[in-house]
């Protein structure tokens, strides 16, 4: 396998495997109505780009069912054989894994679909990754990109204490090269892979004071983007007291009666038509 063009951010040592299993639960009901929308179904044969730990892969191998299956692809060992240990407890028959980066990936088509959740973003050149996988996907069929709009993440209503935690966030990211907005960006991105014109469309969770959600997932997150954040001089360890961070966050929303709000989970879909070439 070849090594990533630039490194994967935000790496996956268990407590970031853990962290997206969460964030997943959190992203679900979103990422299966944008996976229905895009016509994911019974039967269909499907490549998931970047499976992390695997819940993308889950949640098409639940709407592909039986007859159909699911190949995810990844870079990091660690992730897959995380995922892998998942397939075998939930008995999913039809998931797979390739290990390899999405820039030289030993996969050759057709496929029904291609899918891809937060994954594009940490490519240097999202277009120029989906122009490769729409080759793979035979003519008629789809493919589904997800991303975040992350500044829509916040509470209701705002405050200064939640603006500074997204401030972080979306600072990290950008002084990182990767694009905070990406899910926003996707009709261009798909323009420019000279994809027909996709369906883009965001899914906004929301929940209430006393939920845990938004304290665990912004704590969560902080806490791997910690080396970026200081390292870049964004924050100091002193100023996102992560020890402390998930308990303030949830005294801060529960006091305030304050509403938790996702970052956007914007799908992207269009069908591929006869005689895509790379
Ligand atoms: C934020 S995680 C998302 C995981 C999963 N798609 C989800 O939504 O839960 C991004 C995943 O993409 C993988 N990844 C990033 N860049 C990659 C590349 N160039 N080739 C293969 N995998 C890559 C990472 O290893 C990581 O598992």
């Amino acid at each position: 396998m070849t090594t990533t063009e630039t490194p994967y951010l935000l790496g996956s040592d268990p407590d970031e495997l853990r962290r997206l299993e969460e964030q997943a639960a959190a992203l679900a009901p979103a990422t299966r109505t944008i996976l229905r929308l895009a016509g994911i179904g019974p039967g269909m044969r499907v490549l998931d780009l970047g499976t992390g730990a695997g819940d993308v892969a889950f949640e098409v191998a639940d709407l592909v069912g039986p007859g159909g299956s699911v190949v995810g692809v990844d870079a990091s060992a660690q992730a897959l054989a995380w995922a892998a240990r998942r397939t075998e407890a939930r008995g999913v028959p039809n998931v797979s894994f390739v290990h390899a980066d999405l820039h030289d990936v030993p996969i050759t088509g057709p496929f029904d679909a291609v899918v891809g959740r937060l994954v594009l973003l940490y490519t240097p050149e999202p277009a120029r990754v989906l122009r490769r996988y729409a080759t793979l996907v035979r003519p008629g069929g789809v493919f589904v990109a997800m991303e975040y709009e992350m500044s829509a993440a916040g509470t209701l209503p705002s405050t200064p204490f939640a603006e500074r935690l997204v401030h972080w966030l979306t600072e990290a990211f950008r002084r990182s090269g990767l694009d905070p907005l990406l899910g926003a960006r996707l009709g261009s991105v798909f323009d420019a892979a000279g994809l027909p014109p996709a369906a883009v469309l965001g899914l906004q969770g929301y929940r209430p004071p006393g939920d845990p959600t938004g304290a665990r997932m912004a704590t969560g997150i902080l806490r791997t983007l910690e080396p970026v954040l200081v390292r870049t001089g964004i924050a100091t360890p002193e100023e996102l007291g992560l020890d402390t961070l998930e308990e303030r966050f949830r005294r801060h929303q529960d006091e305030g009666e304050l509403v938790f709000r996702l970052p956007t989970l914007v799908g992207a879909w269009a069908t591929v038509e006869e005689g895509h070439d790379d």
